[in-house]
C-alpha cells in the first residue's frame, strides 16, 4: 500500500500550528515569532503572509520553517535565528558573540541625541562595550558631523561591529577596537556612551532561556553585585571626558542609586535619569562637575 504524501499545509494553517507548538514551549509573542519565522522562511513579508493565508507552502519553505520552529522552541531568539536585529530602525547583524541588541537601549540614544549639538556639529564619540555597534552607529546615522570608536574586550563582536558600520555605509566615521574599557586611550570625546555587562553573576541562571543560554556571558556579568564596569569605566571616563562633554550609560533594574553614587565619586555630576518605556529607571547623563 502506498503512503498518500502529506498535502503542504497552508500559510494561515503553518502560522496557526507554528504558533501553537512555540507557545507549548514557552515562547511568549509565539504567534508574533511563528510570522516572522515563516516571513524569512518562504520569503514573503508580513503584508504577503497576511493578504494570502490560503496560499499552499513549498515543500523547501516548509522545511526552512519547520527547522526554524524546532530552534524557536528550545528558545533559541528570531534574532538569533535571522542573524539580525533592528535597533533604531536600522538592521543589526548579530552573532553568537554580540549582545542582542534590546529595545530599551534605544532610550539611551534618544537622551544623548536630545543633548547634543546640532547634527552636524564636529563632535567625537566613545562607545565603552560597544557589541554590535548597535548605540555608536545609530548616533552616528543622526549625526552627520560626527565620527565614533567603539571598544569592546570581544575581538569577535569588533568584527561584527566593522561589518555592521560597513553595511550602514558608516566605515569611515566610525572605527571599532579591542580594549578593556577605555585603558590606554589617550584624546577628548564629546560624548562617551555606554550599556556596560550589569546583572549580578548569582542572578544569570533566572534570566529567560533566550538571555541565559545565547547572550554572551562577558555581555551580561557584572559581577558579584553587577557593578564591576561601572567602577572601572567611570574614573577612565572622566580623564576623557570634553569639558562640554556628556556622558550616558545604561544600568538595570534597581541600580541607579548606586551608578549615580560612582559615578559622582569619580567626578561628575549626574544631570538626569532617564526612564524607559516601562517606567523603569534605565540610563543617567553625566557632565563633568568643572562645568558648573
Ligand atoms: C551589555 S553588552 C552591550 C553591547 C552593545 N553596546 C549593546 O548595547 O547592545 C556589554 C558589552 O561589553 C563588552 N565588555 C565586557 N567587558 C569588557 C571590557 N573589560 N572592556 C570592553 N568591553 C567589555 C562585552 O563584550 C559586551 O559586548
Amino acid at each position: 500500500m502506498s503512503v498518500p504524501a502529506l498535502e503542504a499545509p497552508s500559510i494561515g494553517a503553518a502560522l496557526r500550528r507554528g504558533a501553537a507548538r512555540l507557545r507549548h514551549a514557552g515562547v511568549e509573542a509565539a504567534a508574533r515569532d511563528a510570522r516572522l519565522l515563516l516571513a524569512e522562511a518562504s520569503g514573503q513579508d508580513r503584508a504577503r503572509l497576511i493578504a494570502f493565508p490560503e496560499r499552499a507552502l513549498s515543500a523547501r519553505e516548509l522545511a526552512a520553517y519547520e527547522a526554524f520552529l524546532t530552534r524557536r522552541a528550545r528558545r533559541e531568539p528570531v534574532s538569533r535565528i535571522l542573524g539580525r536585529r533592528e535597533f533604531w530602525s536600522l538592521d543589526f547583524a548579530v552573532t553568537a558573540d554580540t549582545l542582542d541588541p534590546r529595545p530599551e537601549t534605544e532610550v539611551l540614544v534618544e537622551a544623548v541625541l536630545a543633548r547634543l549639538p546640532a547634527p552636524g556639529a564636529d563632535l567625537r564619540i566613545l562607545d565603552l562595550g560597544c557589541g554590535s555597534g548597535c548605540i555608536l552607529l545609530a548616533l552616528l546615522t543622526a549625526l552627520s558631523g560626527a565620527q565614533g570608536l567603539g571598544i569592546d574586550s570581544s575581538a569577535a563582536a569588533v568584527e561584527v561591529a566593522r561589518g555592521n558600520a560597513g553595511a550602514l555605509g558608516l566605515e569611515r566615521r566610525a572605527a571599532f577596537r579591542v580594549g578593556d574599557w577605555a585603558a590606554g586611550l589617550v584624546g577628548t570625546w564629546q560624548a562617551i556612551v555606554s550599556n556596560p555587562p550589569y546583572i549580578k553573576e548569582s542572578e544569570i541562571e533566572d534570566l529567560a532561556p533566550e538571555v541565559r543560554g545565547y547572550d554572551p556571558h562577558p555581555a551580561l556579568s557584572g559581577g558579584p553585585d553587577g557593578l564591576d564596569a561601572y567602577r572601572v569605566l567611570l574614573p577612565q571616563a572622566v580623564r576623557l571626558l570634553a569639558p562640554e562633554g556628556l556622558l550616558a550609560l545604561e544600568f538595570g533594574a534597581g541600580q541607579a542609586d548606586a551608578v549615580q553614587g560612582l559615578a559622582e565619586a569619580a567626578g561628575l555630576k549626574v544631570e538626569d535619569r532617564i526612564l524607559d518605556l516601562a517606567g523603569r529607571e534605565r540610563c543617567l547623563i553625566a557632565t563633568p562637575f568643572s562645568r558648573g
